[in-house]
């Protein structure tokens, strides 16, 4: 009896001080990102925050199968299960705790943030402290409070992972494929972005706007999936003029209209292919020799709004660039 008595108050003693470790590491990461992190410790970040994408299966799957064993638990057949339940709520609470905490490395390290970001960070640690309430109620015999907290484990591990798929894939990955009828039901609407360039495409070359119908575009075709707001990568969005004035990251502007030189988004999709500034990232499809000519001559003559292609009387070589833009 005593046994188990001082068995359960050392295991208290350790869940309050890995709740504790957690919060500090967590605060001490932040703390660290606020002040301008230094380079080694950004790649230090990076190399082992992105642990957390290995790492974070586990708690998933632990969580499952802790609410698996409740369940039959529950039942006469399972009450053997009940003694186990303990170790595994250990087993979750802590790979939750340190995956969750890698993520946020993670996200200072690689600089990640827009909508489905915030989304999977709250979630995220929100997993976290589910799991650790689990564990915590039912050390402390609350058992009614520690299944709740295993629910909402669940749901908050559901939901994570939906933000954390929705980051690395599109946002639409799950109704990419889904037939046509359900499509409106998991929130694709689709089709938009096409649209709009088939009407662009229907307009006489001189009487198209240079940013609407030509640049916008094809920055939407090949850079707002990681320049958005969904994700902004390095802090860039590339989805309206205003935004890629401004400067992201690297205190440059995007563009700077009247100096392509001196324009970030110029500067990166010239680079070679194998340099790691290279834009855009993950092999996708850069833009062709023709899209910069037309990008950086749009850039030199100002980067207006809404001058029409006649309205900035392109040379030869640049009318050529125009017509062979897909
Ligand atoms: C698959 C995702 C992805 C795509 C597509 C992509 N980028 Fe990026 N971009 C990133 C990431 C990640 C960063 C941050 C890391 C870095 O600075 O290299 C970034 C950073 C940048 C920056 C630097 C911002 C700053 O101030 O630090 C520029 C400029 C940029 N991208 C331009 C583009 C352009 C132009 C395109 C389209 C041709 C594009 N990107 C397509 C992922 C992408």
């Amino acid at each position: 009896m005593s046994e188990t008595k001082t068995s359960s108050k050392s295991n208290l003693f350790w869940s309050f001080a890995v709740l504790i470790l957690w919060l500090v590491a967590l605060g001490a990461t932040w703390y660290l990102f606020q002040k301008g992190p230094s380079d080694e410790l950004k790649r230090f970040s990076i190399f082992i925050g992105r642990f957390h994408v290995i790492l974070i299966h586990f708690p998933m799957g632990i969580v499952g199968l802790l609410a698996l064993m409740e369940l039959f638990a529950m039942r006469k057949h399972g009450a053997h299960l009940h003694h186990s339940t303990r170790f595994v709520a250990w087993v979750a609470t802590l790979g939750a705790l340190s995956s969750s905490w890698l993520g946020y490395v993670l996200m200072s390290g690689e600089h990640i943030s827009g909508e489905w970001m915030t989304w999977h960070l709250w979630t995220g640690l929100g997993v976290g402290l589910a799991c650790w309430g689990a564990l915590f109620f039912k050390l402390i015999h609350l058992r009614v409070l520690s299944l709740l907290s295993l629910l909402g484990a669940l749901g908050l591990t559901a939901a994570a992972g939906h933000y954390g798929g929705a980051m690395v894939h599109d946002g639409d990955y799950l109704a990419e494929y889904a037939p046509e009828p359900l499509k409106p039901l998991l929130g694709l609407t689709g089709g938009d972005s096409e649209k709009k360039t088939v009407q662009a495409a229907s307009k006489p070359l001189p009487n198209r706007i240079v940013y609407t119908d030509i640049i916008a575009p094809m920055l939407e075709a090949k850079c707002v999936e990681c320049h958005g707001d969904k994700k902004s990568e390095g802090e860039l969005r590339l989805d309206s003029l205003e935004a890629m004035l401004q400067a992201g990251d690297s205190d440059n502007p995007g563009i700077l209209p009247g100096k392509p030189e001196e324009s970030e988004a110029v500067y990166r999709v010239e680079l070679p292919k194998e340099d790691s500034d290279f834009m855009p990232t993950k092999n996708k499809p850069a833009l062709t020799p023709d899209e910069i000519a037309v990008l950086k001559w749009w850039i030199v003559a100002g980067a207006p709004e809404s001058k029409t292609v006649g309205d900035l009387k392109p040379e030869a070589a640049i009318l050529e660039s125009l017509k062979k833009l897909p």
